[in-house]
């Protein structure tokens, strides 16, 4: 990690802001509400922020199910993109969770998101599935594709 760099959980007091940043930069954002009951759930949510001034860089949610992960949202800050930002808290979030002994990890990803896709397929992600009309984008249904990261192949 470089050392003007910090990962930590968010708070409660984070939630508005997360809503809102993701808003800016995300096709499927989700609303103040929705990050709500991610944290109320015990969902992880790892914010990526600048050490000194603590401004929010990134952020990342999933679950732990037993020995499974769900990767549930994950953006970085317009005015950060391709800066390996997501990178680096992606590939942080994956070393908690072989601590926490998870084997397998799980996301859904628009199936024109390239740059998500190649983000996931640069960490070792595999093409698992297609989800059709998972989601809706603009009253438009979209596809998903489902991928997935064995950790014990790492
Ligand atoms: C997908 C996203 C998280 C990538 O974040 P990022 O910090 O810009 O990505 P990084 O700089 O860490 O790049 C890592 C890799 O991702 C891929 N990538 C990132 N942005 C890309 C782009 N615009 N086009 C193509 N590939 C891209 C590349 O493989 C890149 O590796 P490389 O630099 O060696 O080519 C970011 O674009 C984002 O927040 N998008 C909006 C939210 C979103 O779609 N989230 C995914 C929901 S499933």
């Amino acid at each position: 990690m470089q050392r003007n760099l910090n990962i930590r959980e968010a708070t409660f007091k984070d939630l508005e802001l997360l809503a809102k940043y993701d808003d800016q930069v995300n096709q499927t954002p989700w609303t103040k509400h929705r990050y709500h009951s991610s944290f109320t759930n015990r969902d992880k949510i790892f914010i990526l922020e600048f050490n000194s001034s603590k401004e929010i860089i990134a952020t990342i949610v999933f679950n732990v199910v037993g020995n499974d992960s769900d990767i549930l949202q994950i953006w970085v800050r317009q005015e950060y993109l391709r800066q390996g930002y997501s990178e680096i808290l992606f590939k942080y979030t994956i070393e908690q969770l072989i601590n926490l002994e998870v084997s397998q990890i799980f996301l859904e990803v628009v199936e024109y998101n390239q740059a998500a896709i190649n983000l996931y397929t640069k960490l070792g992600f595999k093409y698992l599935h297609l989800r059709k009309n998972y989601y809706r984008i603009g009253g438009n249904s979209v596809n998903a594709i489902v991928m997935k990261l064995e950790l014990t192949n790492l």
